[in-house]
């Protein structure tokens, strides 16, 4: 990454802003490979195969997203002993104050976390979008940071399922790694193209949000943020 853009100009200006606008489109995210133990990773793909039947579809009514699905209700069902490794696995690492930076996301005080398991299978996408919403298209200020733990059996039996950012910015899915990013940019995930019909070899994800208070005049901001919508 170059030490200067727009974006990081902005980054660096007294007194620092306390996220960055939308305009500025220049991805701003974080990777972290071999996120978890392996044992780990295998552990949770078995329960999410096992339990694949609580999926439902996911994603809104508008075209937005096609065929992708999820479990929503992850925090309740999910054993504790898969559980509390994960969330215990971002606390420190989507919280640190390095990472945070990278994130253009001040300090906050964590409230939840909300997590959803995701599986994208042949023909699934979700086109272009911010976080900022929720399911009901009402404002969710408390989304600070939005995260995407990726996982897939092996060999990887997809192609696609790219999250991409408006700089052309494309994050590929692979297994055991996080993703990390600001909620409020556009991005999208590319069409996956699987060549098994097995629920098993689609684009598995756990992904959902880090709930904090967000910094003062954020909501009132927010319009400018969002910044216009993509075409195209
Ligand atoms: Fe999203």
């Amino acid at each position: 990454m170059s030490d200067s853009s727009p974006t990081r100009d902005i980054l660096k200006a007294e007194p620092r802003p306390a996220f960055v606008p939308n305009r500025f489109r220049e991805a701003i995210y974080h990777e972290i490979d071999d996120a978890m133990p392996l044992a780990y990773t295998r552990e949770l793909g078995k329960w999410l195969y096992a339990n694949r039947d609580k999926l439902v579809r996911g994603g809104d009514d508008r075209g937005a997203s096609r065929f992708n699905h999820e479990i929503t209700t992850l925090e309740r069902d999910l054993p504790t002993e898969l559980y509390v490794p994960f969330r215990k696995m971002l606390i420190e690492k989507a919280l640190a104050a390095d990472v945070l930076d990278k994130l253009a996301t001040p300090d906050f005080d964590l409230r939840y976390i909300e997590t959803h398991a995701t599986l994208y299978h042949h023909g699934s996408h979700f086109e272009w979008h911010d976080d900022a919403p929720g399911y009901d298209q009402e404002i969710v200020p408390t989304r600070r940071v939005t995260f995407c733990y990726y996982l897939h059996s092996d060999p990887k039996m997809f192609e696609g399922g790219e999250l991409e950012f408006l700089d052309g910015t494309l994050i590929t899915p692979s297994n055991n790694k996080l993703t990390l990013f600001h909620p409020v940019q556009q991005h999208r995930v590319r069409r996956v193209d699987c060549w098994s019909a097995k629920l098993l070899h689609g684009r598995w994800a756990l992904m959902g949000w880090i709930h904090g208070d967000p910094p003062e005049g954020y909501i009132e901001r927010m319009p400018e943020l969002r910044g216009r919508p993509h075409s195209g």
